[in-house]
C-alpha cells in the first residue's frame, strides 16, 4: 500500500527520499513522486511506474538540489494510476503526500469547490492538500489540526508549507508513521525499515499527534499543541535484513531464513522443556477459562489462523471459528466475555484485522495479536501480544511470517491443551521438543529446491491448477494455491480433496496440473483415491508427501517427499516445497516475484 517518506537534514534530499523509497517498494505502488524546496520553491517530481522511471524522470528533467522535502510511493485507490493523480499534491501553500484513505473527500471537495477552489486530480489526496491550505493563516500546526478534526478516514501525511522551508510536519491516524531521528538529520517515514540505513532511533507518534521536524530539533504535539515528551524507540534488527544479500529475489531470501526466524520465535517462549507464554501476559489459568477461540485474520495470516483451528481443536479441544476479518467485522459475529479473539497479522496494520479487533474488544472478548511488526496498531491495541520474531518481511507474498504465525499457534495449542489437561504433561513435552527440533527439519525440506523447482517447470504454461488435500493438509494446500497466484498469476483453487466430486472435478481435462498435500497418515487412503480419480480424468499430478507415505507410479506423475517429521508439526515443513514450487513458477515466467501487480504488503484500507 502506499508509502510516504520526508527528509530534513544536510544531505542530498531527493537522494534520500528515493533511497527511503526504494525501502518501501516491498509495500506495493503503482507511481512515485517527491517534492523537495529547492531555494524556497517547491519542486514537485512525480510519474507513474516504479521508482526507476521517476529517476529516468528526474535525469532528463533534472533533479531539485534542496535538503528538505517529502516522498511517496503510491498504490492506487482514488483515481487511476497516471503521473497527475500521483502524489506529492498540492492546494496554494502546501504540498503533502499520503498513506490511507480520507472516506469525506467528496462532501470536503464539494464545500472547497463551493468556495472557488479547483482540482487537478482525483484523488481524496487533492482535498486534504487544499484543506489544510483553507485553514492555513500563517501557523502550520493550527491548520493541521483544524484539517484533521474534519477528516474521516485513516491517514499519514507528511507536510510541506511553501513559508516553511526548513520544516516538514507530519501527523497520523490509523495509517501507520514513524519519526526517525539521526545526527543533524530527521526523517518520517510508513515503517522504519525505510531508514535503517540512516538510523535505528524513531518515535512513534500515536493518532492525532503532530510531529514537526526541522534540521535544529524535532518536535511532538498534541490536539491542544501541547508538546509531548515521547519515548524514543530503537530498531535492533539486523542490518542486512532489509537487503537481498546475494539473494535474487527477498522471497527466496526469506524462504531460507525460515529455520532461524522460528527458533528465534520458539526458543524464548520456553521454559524447561514446556511452552511458556507468560512473557506475552498469558498463564495457564487464564488459557483454562477460555471457552470459544475466534481468529480474525486476512490472507496468508488467515490460512495460519486455519493451521491454528486445526491443532488448537484436535489437541486443546476448544472450539474455534477462522474468519476472514473483512467478514468477521461485519457479520454481527457472536463473541462473548470467556471467548479469546486472536488477531493474526504481519504488519499489525491491515485495516480489516485491526477492526475486527476492536469490535472484539468492544464485545468484550480478550483479545490476543500474533503480530511481526514491534509496536503496530494491533500489537499495541490488543490485551496480549505474541511477538513473532521473523525479521523484516519484504517480500509481498509472505512466506517466513506464515512460518513463524504457525510456530505461535502451536505453542498457543501445546499450552492450552496442557493447561486442559487435554494432554499430558510427557505429552505436551514431546511436542514442544519436536516443535525446538524442527528448524532442522524445515532446513531439510529447503533442500528439496531442486525438485521443487522442476515441478515449477512443468506449470509454467498451465491456466489453471488445482490444489488438494484433507484436514492439515487443506489448510496447506489453501496457502500453496495463494503463494502461486499472487506471484505467478496463474488461477489456481485450493479443495478439500472430498469435495472435489461435488463439481470441481468438472474442471478437470487432459494435462491440467494438481498438487496433493498427502502428510497425515489416518488421510493417506482417502486422498490417494481423490488423486487417482484426478488421474483417471487426465490430471497430471504433483504430490507433496510425508516420508512415511508411499506413492506408487501410478497415482501421481511427480513425487516430492518430505523428511521424517511429527506428524502434527507436517505443515512447517510441507509448506516449504509448496513456497518453492510458486517462487520458481514466478521466476521461469519472469514476473516481479517480490512486489507482483496489484498486490500490496500492508493492506490498510478496507
Ligand atoms: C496483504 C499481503 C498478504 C498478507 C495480507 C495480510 O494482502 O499481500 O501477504 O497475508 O495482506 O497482511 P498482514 O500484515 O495482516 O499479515
Amino acid at each position: 500500500m502506499c508509502g510516504i517518506v520526508g527528509y530534513v537534514g544536510r544531505k542530498n534530499c531527493a537522494e534520500v527520499l528515493l533511497s527511503t523509497l526504494e525501502k518501501l517498494e516491498y509495500r506495493g505502488y503503482d507511481s512515485a513522486g517527491i517534492a523537495v524546496f529547492d531555494k524556497n520553491n517547491i519542486e514537485v517530481r512525480k510519474a507513474k511506474g516504479r521508482i526507476a522511471e521517476l529517476r529516468a524522470k528526474m535525469a532528463s528533467e533534472g533533479s531539485p538540489e534542496g535538503r528538505v522535502g517529502i516522498g511517496h510511493t503510491r498504490w492506487a485507490t482514488h483515481g487511476e494510476p497516471s503521473d497527475i493523480n500521483s502524489h506529492p499534491h498540492s492546494g496554494g501553500n502546501v504540498t503533502i503526500v499520503h498513506n490511507g484513505i480520507i472516506e469525506n473527500y467528496k462532501e470536503i471537495k464539494n464545500m472547497l469547490i463551493s468556495l472557488g477552489r479547483e482540482f487537478v486530480s482525483q484523488t481524496d489526496t487533492e482535498v486534504a492538500a487544499q484543506l489544510l491550505d483553507f485553514y492555513y493563516k500563517g501557523n502550520p500546526v493550527e491548520a493541521i489540526i483544524k484539517a484533521i478534526r474534519d477528516i474521516r478516514g485513516s491517514f499519514a501525511l507528511g507536510i510541506i508549507f511553501r513559508d516553511f522551508p526548513d520544516t516538514i510536519f507530519a501527523v497520523r491516524k490509523e495509517s501507520p508513521l514513524i519519526v526517525g531521528i539521526g545526527e543533524g538529520e530527521s526523517f518520517i517515514a510508513s515503517d522504519v525499515t525505510a531508514i535503517l540505513n540512516y538510523t535505528r532511533d524513531y518515535y512513534m507518534p500515536e493518532p492525532d499527534e503532530i510531529a514537526v521536524l526541522s534540521p535544529y530539533s524535532t518536535k511532538i504535539y498534541g490536539l491542544n499543541y501541547n508538546q509531548l515528551d515521547k519515548p524514543l524507540h530503537h530498531a535492533d534488527w539486523d542490518e542486512n535484513a532489509a537487503e537481498k544479500q546475494g539473494y535474487a529475489h527477498f522471497m527466496i531470501k526469506e524462504i531460507n531464513e525460515q529455520p532461524d526466524a522460528v527458533k528465534t520465535t520458539v526458543v524464548p517462549r520456553v521454559t524447561d522443556g514446556l511452552p511458556d507464554l507468560s512473557e506475552c501476559g498469558i498463564t495457564y489459568d487464564m488459557l483454562r477459562g477460555f471457552k470459544r477461540i475466534n481468529i480474525a485474520a486476512c490472507g496468508t495470516a488467515m490460512h495460519a489462523g486455519l493451521v491454528g483451528k486445526y491443532i488448537i481443536e484436535d489437541l486443546a479441544e476448544i472450539p474455534v471459528n477462522v474468519d476472514i476479518a473483512s467478514e468477521f467485522r461485519y457479520r454481527k459475529p457472536l463473541v462473548k466475555k470467556d471467548d479469546l479473539v486472536i488477531i493474526i497479522s504481519q504488519s499489525g496494520e491491515t485495516a480489516d484485522s485491526l477492526a475486527a479487533l476492536r469490535l472484539s474488544k468492544s464485545l468484550g472478548a480478550k483479545t490476543l495479536a500474533i503480530v511481526n511488526a514491534k509496536g503496530s496498531s494491533i500489537a499495541r491495541e490488543a490485551d496480549m501480544t505474541i511477538y513473532t520474531l521473523a525479521g523484516p518481511e519484504i517480500a509481498v507474498a509472505s512466506t517466513k511470517a506464515y512460518m513463524v504465525q504457525i510456530a505461535v499457534m502451536y505453542l498457543f495449542a501445546f499450552a492450552a491443551a496442557y493447561a486442559n489437561g487435554a494432554i499430558s504433561e510427557q505429552r505436551c513435552r514431546e511436542l514442544t521438543a519436536s516443535l525446538l527440533e524442527i528448524p532442522e527439519k524445515i532446513s531439510e525440506a529447503i533442500k528439496l529446491n531442486d525438485k521443487a523447482q522442476y515441478a515449477a517447470s512443468t506449470l509454467v504454461n498451465a491456466d489453471s491448477l488445482l490444489y488438494i488435500g484433507r484436514g492439515l493438509d487443506y489448510a496447506l494446500s489453501m496457502e500453496g494455491s495463494l503463494k502461486l497466484k499472487e506471484i505467478s498469476y496463474i488461477h489456481s483453487e485450493s479443495y478439500a480433496a472430498g469435495e472435489l466430486k461435488h463439481g470441481t472435478i468438472s474442471l478437470v481435462t487432459e494435462g491440467m496440473p494438481v498438487i496433493a498435500v498427502v502428510t497425515q497418515k489416518e488421510l493417506e487412503e482417502k486422498t490417494v483415491s481423490n488423486m487417482k480419480e484426478l488421474k483417471a480424468r487426465g490430471a497430471y499430478v504433483i504430490v507433496v508427501a510425508a516420508s512415511n507415505i508411499l506413492i506408487e507410479s501410478d497415482v501421481a506423475d511427480y513425487v516430492i517427499n518430505l523428511g521424517e517429521c511429527d506428524e502434527m508439526l507436517s505443515p512447517m515443513t510441507a509448506v516449504v516445497p509448496l513456497q518453492l514450487i510458486a517462487y520458481y513458477t514466478a521466476v521461469l515466467k519472469g514476473n516481479d516475484v517480490d512486489r507482483p501487480r496489484n498486490l500490496a504488503k500492508s493492506v490498510t484500507v478496507e
